[in-house]
């Protein structure tokens, strides 16, 4: 009798405090909420750009990413606003430059392959990201 108390004592408990860990956690930082890929063929142009985004660049380039908060750091020493850190609110991006730097790498940037991104969801994103044009 003692025990099966004892055991639906612990049982309320481990419920209760399952349901103030779910209500109590903070949410994940939004680079670690990267968008799932999109449907489709890889090789074929015309993807959602932005979720391509999230999901291939995200885990770096989302807010809290080790990219942003670098790029943060870079563009505060030029005396630009801590939110161009994030590369959405950059309108000084070129496509060509994009492309660039995703295929070559830039300084704690690496390089990204056409396995990890293939040129038509790059085309996708630099067209997305770009806002300086070509
Ligand atoms: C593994 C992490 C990582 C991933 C994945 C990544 N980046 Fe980066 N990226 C960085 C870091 C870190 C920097 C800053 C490099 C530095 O200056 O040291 C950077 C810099 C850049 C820059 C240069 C910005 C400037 O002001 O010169 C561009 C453009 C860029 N990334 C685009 C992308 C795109 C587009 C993707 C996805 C296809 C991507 N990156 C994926 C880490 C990443």
């Amino acid at each position: 009798m003692k025990t099966r108390l004892a055991g639906r004592a612990m049982a309320v408990w481990v419920i209760a405090a399952g349901v103030a860990w779910a209500d109590g956690a903070p949410p994940p930082p939004p680079y670690q909420m990267r968008a799932p890929l999109p449907e489709g063929d890889r090789l074929v142009p015309g993807r959602d750009a932005d979720a391509l985004f999230s999901n291939r660049c995200g885990a770096c380039h989302l807010a809290g990413g080790m990219g942003t908060n670098i790029l943060t750091k870079e563009r505060m020493a030029l005396g630009a606003p801590p939110e161009s850190g994030l590369l959405v609110n950059r309108s000084d991006l070129t496509r060509s430059y994009i492309t660039t730097v995703v295929r070559h790498g830039k300084r704690a940037m690496p390089s990204l392959s056409r396995v990890e991104v293939t040129d038509a969801e790059l085309a996708a994103i630099a067209r997305w990201l770009g806002k300086a044009g070509e």
